[in-house]
């Protein structure tokens, strides 16, 4: 069994879980869906299904976000989105004390389910509606709402399911959330929330998009952790048709088994695959 007391670290959105596999394949089978849209990932941690939205092409808008309260997080999104190519850190820049954006459409940003306005200080605000400002004056609404392993401590389910709610009545009323979401008791229904706040899912059974488990349980031959593999430059062509592209989470290294180890053993991350479930959450009609 997983270490609980690890699994309670606040820095535990340091780490691939396994529902980011699912909601990231799920993504790849389907990506002429996500490709050139605008996309949040929420509670985003190592951002992979993010990530992997930005490769789809130089026009997805994507908005990572995560806990402000733990630092550490949102600075692994930076690192991790600096090994994607996406935000140049090179000593220059650093000197800068900043942060090059080389992508202007992939935003970092703090985001704490139910904190909806957040004051900082005197001219800087955060939170859910100055995102949502934002977004608004970059002219666009948003097409997806990503969340990976949000589901995670039933303290936070509400906070989570407001901010959604929040968004797909007051922004966007046509955008999904797809959520992976890991079973890890029977107790923990999240459907008298979606019924208060007034939202409807529907399960994507991971058959329909041939979900391989064997891939992730078996011989977890991915990487994501070698900054000259990035998922960028796992892409080996720029056809847009899904058939010609290969798959950036098909690559075959040891890397990601050892980085795994450190954290969950093989026989816990091959059980959670099996209770981990997808749904697409939209407003009811
Ligand atoms: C189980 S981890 C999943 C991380 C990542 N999505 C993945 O699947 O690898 C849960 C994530 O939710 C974030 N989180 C937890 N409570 C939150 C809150 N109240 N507001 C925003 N993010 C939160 C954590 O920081 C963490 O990144």
């Amino acid at each position: 069994m997983p270490n609980p007391i690890k699994l309670l670290d606040p820095a535990y959105g340091c780490y691939v879980w396994p529902s980011a596999f699912v909601l990231s394949e799920y993504i790849w089978a389907r990506r002429n869906l996500f490709r050139d849209k605008t996309i949040i990932e929420i509670g985003a941690g190592t951002s992979l299904p993010g990530f992997l939205c930005a490769s789809l092409s130089p026009e997805t808008h994507v908005i990572l976000t995560d806990r402000p309260d733990v630092p550490q997080i949102l600075e692994n999104i930076h690192e991790g989105a600096r090994l994607n190519g996406l935000i140049d850190s090179t000593e220059n820049h650093k000197s800068e004390g900043d942060n090059k954006p080389l992508r202007q459409n992939v935003w970092i940003r703090g985001l704490k389910w139910g904190e909806m306005f957040l004051q900082c200080d005197d001219d800087h605000e955060e939170g859910l509606l100055k995102l949502i400002r934002d977004i608004e004056q970059s002219g666009k609404k948003l097409d997806w709402i990503l969340g990976s392993d949000t589901f995670y401590d039933p303290k936070d389910f509400e906070d989570l399911i407001v901010t959604v709610a929040y968004i797909l009545t007051y922004h966007s009323p046509n955008a999904r959330f797809i959520t992976s979401y890991q079973e890890r008791s029977s107790k923990r229904s999240i459907q008298y929330l979606l019924d208060k706040w007034k939202l409807e899912s529907r399960q994507i059974p991971l058959k329909s998009f041939d979900f391989d488990y064997d891939k992730y349980a078996t011989s977890l031959s991915f990487a994501f952790d070698d900054k000259d593999e990035s998922i960028n430059e796992g892409r080996e062509s720029t056809d847009t048709s899904e058939d010609d592209e290969t798959n950036p989470l098909e690559k075959d290294s040891k890397k990601g088994n050892d980085l795994l180890s450190d954290h969950l053993d093989k026989a816990a991350y091959s059980a959670s695959l099996q209770s981990i479930f997808l749904l697409e959450i939209r407003k009811s009609s």
